[in-house]
Order: C-alpha cells, then sequence, then structure tokens
C-alpha cells in the first residue's frame, strides 16, 4: 500500500519522455495527448469510429454507441470476430511468418509459433470443439497452466462464438465447480497437469473432483478436453474425456471464422466482490476488442520487431487482455512463461529477458517487491539492455518499488507505465503514455482516451484537488463489462446505483494539482492480495462451512510483499477448543474450498466479534486490531474485542 510519508517525499519527481522515445512514438507529447484525450471526450463517436476503422469488420456497425445506463452497446449492427482479428488479418503482409507467441516452460522446454502455425492450430482446435458438439453461444470452461494451448482454447472459442470461462490454475475444485454452475459450461477443456515450482499442479484431479457427484457443475458438462502436459497419470472417464492430441487426427486446419454480432459475448471471467459469490463479469465482441487494440498499440507504443512480455497468468483479466488478445490483435510477438520468478532461481525472469531480447515488460508491484527483496545481484547478472518500455498493474506500486524498477530492472533509460484497470473495465483505464506523459513514481497518472474518471465524496459530487474520494467513471467505454452473467439487477446495484448511471469502481484515490491520479486502493470489502483480488465474504463464507466455526470476519492488513495480507478473525462453536492445529486446518479448509492464494495469513480465534447495537461487525476496528502490533502473538488464547468494542463506540 501507498506509503504517505514516502509518496510526499517522492511526489515531486517526475520523468518526462526521453526524448529519443517520445520521436518515435504513437503520441509523442502532451499536447497531442490533450488532442486527441478531448475529441475522444466531446466527440467519442468519431475517436471509436475511427479507432474501430483499423479493425477488420465483416459488416460495418450503423451505430456506434446506444446508452440506455447502465446497459451499453457499441458498434450495433456491426459483425466482427476476435479471432480472425487476431490471426487471419496478419496473414496476408509480412507477419505471417512473424512469432505471434513465443513459450517458455518452467523446466526449460520452448515453442515459437508465427502467426500462420498458430492460425493453423487455432482452425484444427476449433474444429475439435465443433466435432465435440461445442456450438456458438455455449460455455466453455478453460482450466490450464500457462501454455500456448490456453491461448489456442480461447481463440478457437472465440473463431466459432463459444464463450470461454478460463478459471485459474490455482483455484481449487470447488471454485471451478461453482463457476460450471454459474455459467451452465458444457464443456471443459484442461491438462493433465501443469508446472509450479518444480511440481505438478493435478489440474484434472481437481476437474474430476469438481465434477464428482450430482451436482449442477456434473450434470452440465458433457465433454471434457484433456492437454497432455506434464505426463503424470490421470483418470479419463469414458464418455466424457478426450484427449487433445487424439481429437486432432480427426480434423483439418480449416475453419471459417464466425461472423459475429458485435455484441455477441466473448468471455466470462469471475471475480471477487463484495458478497460470497463471485461475479462472472460479461464482456463481448466488438468494444473489447477496440479497448485491447487501441490501449496496447498506444500504451505498449509496441514497434513490429518487439517482443513484448506480460507476465500475468492467462487466469486473470491482465492474461486475456495484455497475454492474449491486445497483443495479437496488434499483430505483436507476446512472450509467455508458464511458471514461478522464482524458479529454479530468483533470475528467471532476468534470464528469460536476456535470452529472448525482451523490449517491453509487464508485470505486477507484488513481483517488483519480491524481486527487491531477493536482491539486486539477481538482476545485475543479466544483460538486460533490450527492455525500452516497463509496466506495472494490479495493484497501487509505491514510489520506491517504482523508483527500484527503473532503475535497476530499466537501466534509468526506460518510461514506466502505471496502469489503473480492472476485470470489469477490459482495458487499460488510467495510465501514462509513455512517448506523451511524464510520469510521477506512484501515479497511474492521467485517463486513457474516452475515460471519463473522476473522484467524488459520499454525495457524488466531485472533490477538489488532493482531497481523497471515490473513483468513478462517468461515460460508458467500449471494452466495458455488460453486465453480471445471468443477474442484471446486481449488476445494477454493484456498479451504477450509489451514483445513479455513473460506474463506481470501488476504489478510492485522490488526484494532485496536475490532474494526476493517485490510486490508493479498495474502499470495499475486496482486498488485493499479491495482486490476486479476493472478497472478504468469499474467505468468511469457506470459514464458517468449517464444522468447527460460528462466525468469521477477513479483514486486510498492509503487507510489505504482498500489498496486502489476510486476517481471519473467528469464533468457535460452544464447546470447541481454540487450539493450534486448528489454525492451520482452517487455513488448509479456506485453501480448498477457494484456492492457496486465499488462505489467511493470520487466524485469530475471538471469544466474540465486536458488533454494532445493530448487529454489524465493526469491521473498521477489527481492521486497526490487525493492523496493530499482534496483541497475542501465536497463541490462542481467545481475544475479548468486546470491551474495545465498548470503547470505541458504534460504527452505525
Ligand atoms: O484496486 C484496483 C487494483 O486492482 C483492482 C482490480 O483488480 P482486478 O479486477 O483483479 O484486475 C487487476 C488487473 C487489472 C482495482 O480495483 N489495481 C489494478 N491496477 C492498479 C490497481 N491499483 C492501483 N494501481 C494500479 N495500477
Amino acid at each position: 500500500m501507498q506509503d504517505n510519508i514516502e509518496s510526499h517525499l517522492t511526489e515531486n519527481r517526475v520523468f518526462a519522455p526521453p526524448p529519443e522515445f517520445a520521436a518515435n512514438a504513437r503520441i509523442g507529447s502532451m499536447a497531442e495527448y490533450q488532442r486527441l484525450y478531448r475529441e475522444s471526450i466531446d466527440d467519442p463517436e468519431a475517436f471509436w469510429s475511427r479507432e474501430a476503422r483499423e479493425l477488420l469488420w465483416r459488416r460495418e456497425w450503423n451505430r456506434v454507441l446506444e446508452w440506455k445506463a447502465p446497459f451499453a452497446k457499441w458498434f450495433i449492427g456491426g459483425q466482427i470476430n476476435v479471432s480472425e482479428n487476431c490471426l487471419d488479418r496478419h496473414l496476408t503482409g509480412g507477419r505471417r511468418n512473424k512469432a505471434a507467441i513465443i513459450w517458455e516452460g518452467e523446466p526449460g522446454d520452448r515453442q515459437t509459433l508465427t502467426y500462420q502455425q498458430l492460425h493453423r492450430e487455432v482452425c484444427r482446435f476449433a474444429n475439435v470443439l465443433k466435432r465435440n458438439h461445442v456450438a456458438k453461444g455455449d460455455r466453455v470452461i478453460i482450466y490450464m497452466p500457462a501454455i500456448p494451448e490456453a491461448a489456442i482454447a480461447m481463440l478457437a472459442c472465440a473463431r466459432i462464438g463459444a464463450v470461454h470461462s478460463v478459471v485459474f490454475g490455482g483455484f481449487s475444485a470447488d471454485a471451478i465447480r461453482d463457476r460450471i454452475a454459474d455459467s451452465g459450461a458444457t464443456a471443459l477443456i484442461t491438462a493433465d497437469g501443469g508446472y509450479r515450482r518444480g511440481a505438478v499442479v493435478p489440474l484434472k484431479r481437481n476437474v474430476d473432483d469438481a465434477l464428482r457427484g450430482t451436482s449442477a457443475a456434473a450434470g452440465s458438462v458433457k465433454r471434457v478436453i484433456v492437454f497432455r502436459r506434464t505426463g503424470n497419470d490421470i483418470h479419463i472417464e469414458e464418455g466424457r474425456d478426450v484427449w487433445w492430441h487424439r481429437e486432432l487426427e480427426y480434423v483439418d486446419g480449416n475453419c471459417e471464422p464466425e461472423p459475429l454480432d458485435s455484441e455477441h459475448p466473448l468471455y466470462i471471467l469471475y471475480t471477487s466482490g463484495s458478497t460470497g459469490k463471485p461475479k462472472g463479469i460479461l464482456h463481448t465482441t466488438g468494444g473489447y476488442l477496440l479497448g485491447i487494440y487501441s490501449t496496447t498499440k498506444y500504451v505498449f507504443d509496441l514497434r513490429e520487431d518487439d517482443i513484448y512480455w506480460c507476465t500475468a497468468d492467462i487466469g486473470w483479466v491482465t492474461g486475456h487482455s495484455y497475454v492474449v488478445y491486445g497483443p495479437l490483435a496488434c499483430g505483436a510477438t507476446t512472450f509467455m512463461y508458464e511458471g514461478a520468478p522464482n524458479w529454479p532461481e530468483p533470475d528467471r525472469f532476468w534470464r528469460i529477458i536476456e535470452t529472448y531480447g525482451v523490449n517491453i515488460l509487464y508485470t505486477a508491484p507484488t513481483a517488483i517487491r519480491a524481486f527487491i527483496r531477493w536482491g539486486n545481484e539477481w538482476v545485475k547478472k543479466h544483460d538486460l539492455s533490450s527492455l525500452r518500455l516497463l509496466g506495472s498493474v494490479g495493484e497501487p506500486i509505491n514510489p520506491e518499488a517504482w523508483m527500484w524498477y527503473r532503475d535497476v530492472v530499466g537501466g534509468g533509460r526506460c518510461p514506466v507505465v502505471d496502469t489503473w484497470w480492472q476485470t470489469e473495465t477490459g482495458a487499460i483505464m488510467i495510465t501514462a503514455l509513455p512517448g506523451a506523459i511524464p510520469q510521477k513514481p506512484g501515479s497511474a497518472t492521467l485517463p486513457f482516451f474516452g475515460v471519463d474518471a473522476a473522484i467524488v465524496d459520499e454525495q457524488g459530487e466531485e472533490v477538489p484537488a488532493n482531497a481523497g474520494g471515490k473513483l468513478i467513471v462517468r461515460k460508458p467505454w467500449p471494452s466495458m463489462l455488460r453486465t453480471i452473467y445471468g443477474d442484471p439487477e446486481r449488476f445494477e446495484k454493484q456498479y451504477w446505483s450509489e451514483f445513479k448511471g455513473r460506474y463506481l469502481t470501488g476504489d478510492g484515490a485522490r488526484r494532485d494539482e496536475d490532474g494526476y491520479f493517485w490510486i490508493v486502493g479498495r474502499i470495499d470489502d475486496v482486498l488485493n492480495v499479491a495482486g490476486h483480488r479476493l472478497g472478504t465474504s468469499e474467505i468468511e463464507s469457506a470459514l464458517v462451512s468449517h464444522p468447527q466455526v460460528a462466525e468469521a470476519a477477513v479483514v486486510g492488513r498492509a503487507d510489505e510483499l504482498k500489498g496486502q495480507a489476510v486476517v481471519a478473525f473467528v469464533t468457535l462453536k460452544s464447546g470447541i477448543e481454540a487450539h493450534q492445529e486448528l489454525k492451520r486446518e482452517l487455513r488448509e479448509h479456506v485453501g480448498k474450498h477457494i484456492g492457496a492464494i486465499a488462505k489467511p495469513d493470520e487466524v485469530r480465534f475471538a471469544e466474540a466479534l465486536p458488533k454494532t447495537r445493530s448487529g454489524k461487525i465493526m469491521r473498521r476496528l477489527l481492521k486497526e486490531i490487525a493492523s496493530g502490533k499482534s496483541v497475542t502473538g501465536d497463541t490462542t488464547t481467545l481475544e475479548d474485542f468486546s470491551v474495545l468494542a465498548t470503547l470505541s463506540g458504534s460504527e452505525e
């Protein structure tokens, strides 16, 4: 989290775009940015139509935007296919034999797919999907390691108009089951396993667990397609499971892209909100493609021969937008890596950059903070002179980490773009443009084209410079989420009702006197742990599903490495004794229900949770307690917060 004192010390530092960078950039000056930004706000239809004409449409739209708040439609009447834009469009010119994906597996295996090769693999796999009765509009779960086949599966779905829902490989069987049930997916694509820190993650076994029994999920999924990655023994359920490589024997490489309505759903991606149930964020075709195309082009300012590396996993929105769709839509070379940054040693990223000559690196503050901790010697061992641009995403970056990234990784010569956005926004919303906008360490700087961002108080009034408030967006934008899958009421209530017709981000922020945005972090009950978004109530639900737990309240506490750490306050059912082993058991229990990333860093047993007279848990108080020095250390004495609650008064 942002350290206030530190940010005051460094806030005055401003890094102008290096002149040689600006000279070659698409947007090379502040004046140019301002001119285009103004146009994008005053006449969004003209701005976005011009951008959209750079894409390949099967049928031109007849209206750019229909906005019946909170429901937007972009490029109405237009027909387009994302896979055709990411692949076929690049086959006629000089990009046919250019690397589309360069990949390295954790064990060190490598693969390069040119645009032509990737196109062929996507067509073949799209035919496999058709052979397995996956049709336009069907939902398909993808639960895979970060291997090229994950991108192939996504693009193949997009090619035939099937709607994918990628589930992060670190999520558990329960999480897969919930997502299948909510999306009504009929097919699932997975691998036998994936590599992580030298071990095999048993992906297929998790899928089997998710599909066991008579749950809605088990009834829903008719076909499981399994890619062989690790070669570990797996169960093949006759009549349901098929091997990816065997299926390929029956198909050819011809598959015409399906012309799709601009508003045809492209994917559902589940993300945590402030209730126990993850929300299925729905993105559609034309507007989403335009948003990620435009941001990739301007923010990463790609050159034809760049190697671009976004380190996110495909299970998160960053992987969707900036590992797969954005760079491929731009005809770029996107680098993918399967494993952990410190495997086998803490210099894996730097080794990769040196080996492949990576030019653009896009990673997360939590990784940067880990690198700082591991020591500069790991970075210094490698020649990183190929780098020309650095990006950051996922959480607020503290100025110290920003400076380290710029100086130690970027050798002081690369612009750093801190990009603020969300699963819901689909594409980058607030960011520096590297050739135009001077950067301040710790600030995401200024809004991207078409983004009407503002900071408001509780009443929805814009606050003066440097006053904190809620970050909102006042106008629709092309890549915005269209709804929460199957729950338009929740969509409206969650994002559009507090300030009617305006989008509530859930983040707190301030704008300085230059109009620069400084994002503080979530102000709702969502945590950001190591760049992973987790709902406190989701973890609470997991905890209370344990037979010995009566009540649970989960809060975040600042953590130097992970941004936030998870602290769980738990009361036990009567007659159950608190003990050390139970703490461990509860952590494992959460891991089983959600995934290892959600395991509480600290479990604290309490007599009772502090509550207001109306019975609401006093979260603010618990946050303070969690941030303070641990009162009881690691003992299992029941803490009694009722006295504290009385002292601090009511939160009502
Ligand atoms: O709190 C903000 C934080 O991550 C949240 C969105 O999480 P998610 O939907 O998982 O998407 C992450 C990748 C886009 C936001 O509400 N966040 C993301 N980027 C930044 C950030 N906070 C500060 N600065 C950023 N650059």
